[in-house]
């Protein structure tokens, strides 16, 4: 993995300086581009909510050989860690072009039994080779467009559902993005019956629906009540609004609000298996990762991907070994340090 996130760093030609550890601090502010918003706290918070929870090792079970493989939303996975929507390859001085880049996560995502996520934004090449990539992978993909305003909604659900995939998202976070709104592609909040209105297309077409960037107790169960079929808590790997809270400190109050009626992914700020590991145990169901899914893909493309998720497998199996956790639905909140 270093000789691929040298050659990133190579090609990436300083838009992203790949450091020893991707915590916000040398790109705050670096947006568009690999940093978090303004300040970059809320990249920050993401890194440093994880950092601040610790693992109870435990060492006296017969947890030998523990087994990753989940089932999500009808998605049959090796484990449960899946790639986030990453889009806008421009942003990185050419080191790769979009089609190649979203082929790269998508492939090497099946290749190591996960599954990758495709972004949107402006221009339209992002939503081009999401849209014309899943095809190619028989579907297995999800695309997460953006809380259009206008008629463009319409045209990207339908694009969506004309890839074959079984899942499709919406990065309901991306609302307060006024830039896209200057360009004439405004976006914005959904209320309960919009929201409602675009679950209902996404069933009509036999897709289920994910609405990532739920960070609070009340928009979870308002979510939930407008019939989505998964939420992602995430701050939108900290770029859409300073201040926000990590993750990981909003997701055990959000877990319990949902009370098991959907299930959860939760991003931000994982870096390697016992990271994910947390997210899991504070109620995640599926575990996202976004940068460094990237570095691999820019600097080892297919390949690259399906080695970081193989790593990140076997360093969840590592972690599942000293904390006795036989599978993934044994992993709870009783393996964080000073929790029960
Ligand atoms: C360069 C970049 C582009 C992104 N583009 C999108 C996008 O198009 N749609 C989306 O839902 N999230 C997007 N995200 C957010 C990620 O899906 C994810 O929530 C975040 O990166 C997770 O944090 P991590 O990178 O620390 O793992 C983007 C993130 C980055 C860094």
């Amino acid at each position: 993995m270093q000789n691929i996130r040298n050659k990133a760093k190579e090609l990436m030609k300083g838009a992203c300086r790949v450091c020893p550890v991707c915590d916000g601090r040398a790109c705050a502010g670096e947006v568009p581009g690999m940093g978090g918003l303004g300040t970059g706290a809320a990249f920050k918070n993401n890194v440093s909510a994880l950092a601040e929870i610790g693992l109870n090792m435990r060492l006296i079970h017969g947890a030998k050989e523990p087994c990753t493989k989940t089932a999500w939303l009808g998605l049959e996975l090796e484990l449960p860690i899946v790639a986030a929507p990453i889009g806008g390859m421009f942003n990185f001085k050419e080191a790769i072009s979009e089609d190649q880049y979203i082929l790269a996560v998508l492939e090497g995502c099946r290749d190591a039994g996960s599954i990758g996520c495709g972004g949107d934004g402006v221009p339209p090449v992002i939503t081009d080779a999401v849209f014309s990539g899943i095809p190619k992978v028989g579907g297995w993909g999800i695309p997460f467009i953006k809380p259009w305003e206008s008629a463009e909604l319409d045209e990207k659900l339908e694009r969506s559902f004309a890839t074959g995939c079984a899942v499709v998202g919406m990065d309901l976070d991306a609302a307060g993005l006024v830039t896209l709104r200057k360009m004439g592609r405004p976006v914005g909040p959904k209320t309960p019956a919009e929201l409602r209105k675009i679950v209902d297309k996404a069933h009509g077409a036999g897709c289920k629906f994910i609405a990532k960037g739920i960070m609070t107790e009340r928009d979870a169960i308002l979510a939930v009540e407008a019939g989505v079929d998964c939420l992602v808590v995430s701050n939108h790997g900290g770029r859409v609004m300073e201040y926000a809270p990590g993750g990981a400190r909003v997701l055990f109050g959000i877990v319990r609000a949902v009370g098991g009626a959907v299930p959860i992914l939760a991003d931000g700020g994982v870096r390697n298996g016992a990271d994910a590991f947390k997210l899991l145990a504070l109620g995640a169901d599926v575990v996202g990762i976004g940068r460094p899914v990237s570095l691999a893909a820019i600097g080892g493309g297919r390949a690259g991907v399906a080695m970081l998720f193989n790593n990140l497998r076997n360093e969840l199996i590592q972690t599942m070994i000293l904390t006795g956790c036989p599978d993934v639905a044994s992993i709870n909140e009783t393996a964080l340090f000073g929790c029960c």
